[in-house]
């Protein structure tokens, strides 16, 4: 059986991967995106996976966007919630904007996309949601209180909605990425990046494809046992 997967943030960055990883293990992917859509054609373009636009901290457009796959696609078997973005700045420098946005897109994005393809999965007994979370969520960063706690709210959503998907067949995970090599840690100042690669035991920051194909594994059949938890991808620098 195919499985029809939507990754959230899915043309781009680690979500491209992920995208690319899904479809390698059968799925028919469709990668949502927020903005982007001279990137999003050509991600289309060049790897064949349909993308729709959608913002994901919007509730009825995640309603909107989850029906109208379920309408063109097929029925929604798995959605790897990975649409994200960072507004860093220190709490005495962080407008209420900055705050709110990372929150609402962040976490509140988890919520939308699952409110709306939960009930199908729960009718269906059979379903993967995959939240991507962040090891600053999970050990905090200095000049990230928006990002953090949305990120370690992502890992209590995820803890949270396994006991209540596990007697539908529905299996809820995260997976806590370390700095990996996109333009989202690009754009951390470089001599702050290099700082902080220099505490990775591995000694290099990670690939986006190493974060995918975890994600590929809690997708698939033979991932039916694991549920509710955090796999962490990020060189050895936050064991936990
Ligand atoms: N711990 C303690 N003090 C720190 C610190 C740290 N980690 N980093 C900076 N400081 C101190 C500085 O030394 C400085 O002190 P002085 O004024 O006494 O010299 C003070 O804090 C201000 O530092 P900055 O000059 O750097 O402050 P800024 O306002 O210019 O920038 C910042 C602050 C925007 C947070 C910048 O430091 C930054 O971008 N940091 C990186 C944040 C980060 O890691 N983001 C991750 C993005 S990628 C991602 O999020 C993906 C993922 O999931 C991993």
């Amino acid at each position: 059986m195919t499985r029809v997967a939507i990754v959230t943030g899915g043309t781009r960055g680690i979500g491209e991967a992920i995208s690319l990883a899904l479809k390698n293990i059968g799925m028919t992917v469709v990668a949502n995106y927020a903005g982007n859509d001279d990137r999003a054609r050509e991600f289309t373009e060049r790897t064949g996976i349909r993308a729709y636009k959608w913002d994901v901290s919007d509730y009825d457009a995640c309603q909107d966007g989850v029906s109208r796959v379920g309408a063109e696609v097929g029925d929604v078997d798995v959605v790897v919630n990975n649409a994200g973005i960072t507004r860093d700045g220190t709490l005495l420098k962080m407008s209420y904007d900055d705050w709110k946005a990372v929150i609402d897109t962040n976490l509140g994005g988890c919520f939308n996309m699952a409110k709306a393809s939960f009930p199908g999965m729960r009718d269906r007994g059979w379903g993967r949601i995959v939240n991507i979370g962040s090891i600053n969520g999970q050990a905090g960063q200095y000049g990230q209180v928006n990002y953090a706690a949305a990120k370690s709210g992502i890992h209590g959503f995820t803890k949270a909605l396994a006991q209540e998907g596990a007697r539908f067949g529905v299996t809820v995970n995260a997976i806590a990425p370390g700095y990996i090599d996109t333009d989202m840690v690009a754009a951390v100042p470089a001599d702050v990046l290099t700082k902080i690669v220099a505490k990775i035991p591995v000694g290099r920051l990670g690939h986006a494809e190493e974060i995918a194909r975890g994600v590929a594994f809690l997708c698939s059949e033979d991932a039916g046992f694991v549920t509710g938890s955090t796999l962490s991808i990020n060189g050895g620098q936050h064991m936990y």
